[in-house]
Order: C-alpha cells, then structure tokens, then sequence
C-alpha cells in the first residue's frame, strides 16, 4: 500500500473532497493507495470531527498534534514528522495545514509534499488573497496545487483552476467560489501525483 497523510488545522473540506474521492473512486483496491492518517495541529478543527463522524472512514487515523506545546517550530516540526512517518507515507498533503514549516521538514519529504494555495500562483502568495485579487482589480482568480519548497507558495505548479471575480464579490463569495473549484482540483492532483509516480517507474 501507498499511503497518504493529510494535514489539516480547520475545517477541512479540501481533506473530506480527497478522503471522498478515494473512496468513491476505490483507489485503496484499484491502485494500492490508501488515506492512512489526518493530523490536526489544532484539537478543535471541525475537519477532524467531520471525519470522525463518518463510519466508512473508520480506517482512517486522525490525531492532533498541538504546536503550542512546543517551544519552537523546530521542535514542534520535529514531533509532527516522528508522527507523520510512523505511516510511512508516500505523499503527504497539506489541506488547510496553517502552519509554515521548517527547512528541515520541508526537505525530509522533499518531492513528496504537496500544498493547495488560494491563488493563481505565483500572484498572491501568503494570505487574504481573495481580497487582495478583488483589490487589485483581477478578472480572474482560482487555486494552485504545487510541490512545497523552503519559499512559501513558490513550489512546482501541479494543477490550476480558474474562476471569475465578478463585480459586486467579497472576499468570502470569491473563496467559496474558488474553494468548490479546490475540491475538484485538488483530489485529481493528488491521484495525478501517484499517476506519474508510476508512468516514471515503468519507463526506467
Ligand atoms: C483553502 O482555501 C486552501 O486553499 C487554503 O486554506 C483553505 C482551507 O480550507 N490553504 P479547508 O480547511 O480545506 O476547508
């Protein structure tokens, strides 16, 4: 089995989009790929409730790792990839993980750490984007899929979308906007990942 670990801090609709996608799509069966764990940094984030409360993903570990436990990021990214590799993953994927990681961490799972960025990167990086798009009068405003380097938001562009921003948008209608566009995006991205993964193991 090939196993993904997914990093949440909220509510986590980008981790239920791919959590539904893999198991409508029986990826586990078809292709060896399998959600093993949801890691919170925050006890309280209603994705890891949602999760909970769905009995077909009773497989699915989720567990909280609490950052202000620690008394720095190093120690903190330190305890949180201890945790990670106990399910020796293929991929991990940051959904809504609100934290920025260290060096170290980053390059640990170097090629194998994907993130989802509300923008059409490499415009926006960072945060308030959707009202940083509608500010600077964009027509157009969407979400990235990308590898995750030491540079925020600056990794290899996986996968795009696309939405308008009309005239009269606030922020939150351009984020829902764009976040239903994210929850397609993002679980084909991920399948794509483990696609290429395994076109370039038979071409060598
Ligand atoms: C999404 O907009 C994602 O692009 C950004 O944070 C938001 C998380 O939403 N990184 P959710 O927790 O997946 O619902």
């Amino acid at each position: 089995m090939k196993n993904i670990v997914i990093l949440i801090s909220g509510a986590g609709s980008n981790m239920a989009a791919i959590v539904q996608a893999a198991h409508q799509q029986r990826w586990s069966e078809r292709l060896g790929i399998q959600i093993s764990a949801v890691i919170s940094n925050k006890a309280q984030a209603s994705g890891l409730a949602w999760l909970q409360s769905c009995s077909e993903f009773a497989d699915i570990q989720t567990e909280v790792l609490e950052h202000t436990q620690f008394a720095s990021r190093e120690d903190f990214d330190q305890a949180l990839l201890k945790r990670i590799d106990v399910h020796a993953p293929h991929l991990v994927v940051l959904a809504g993980f609100m934290r920025i990681l260290s060096p170290t961490f980053v390059a640990h799972y170097a090629g194998r750490l994907i993130n989802i960025h509300p923008s059409l990167l490499p415009a926006f990086t960072g945060l308030n984007t959707h009202q940083r798009a509608i500010d600077a009068g964009c027509k157009f405003a969407g979400a990235t899929v990308h590898q995750v380097t030491p540079e925020l938001d600056h990794g290899h562009i996986l996968a795009q979308a696309v939405v308008p921003v009309l005239a009269q948008d606030t922020a939150a209608d351009l984020a829902a906007r764009v976040l239903t566009q994210e929850h397609l995006i993002y679980p084909k991205a991920v399948l794509d990942f483990f696609k290429l993964e395994e076109a370039s193991r038979q071409a060598m």
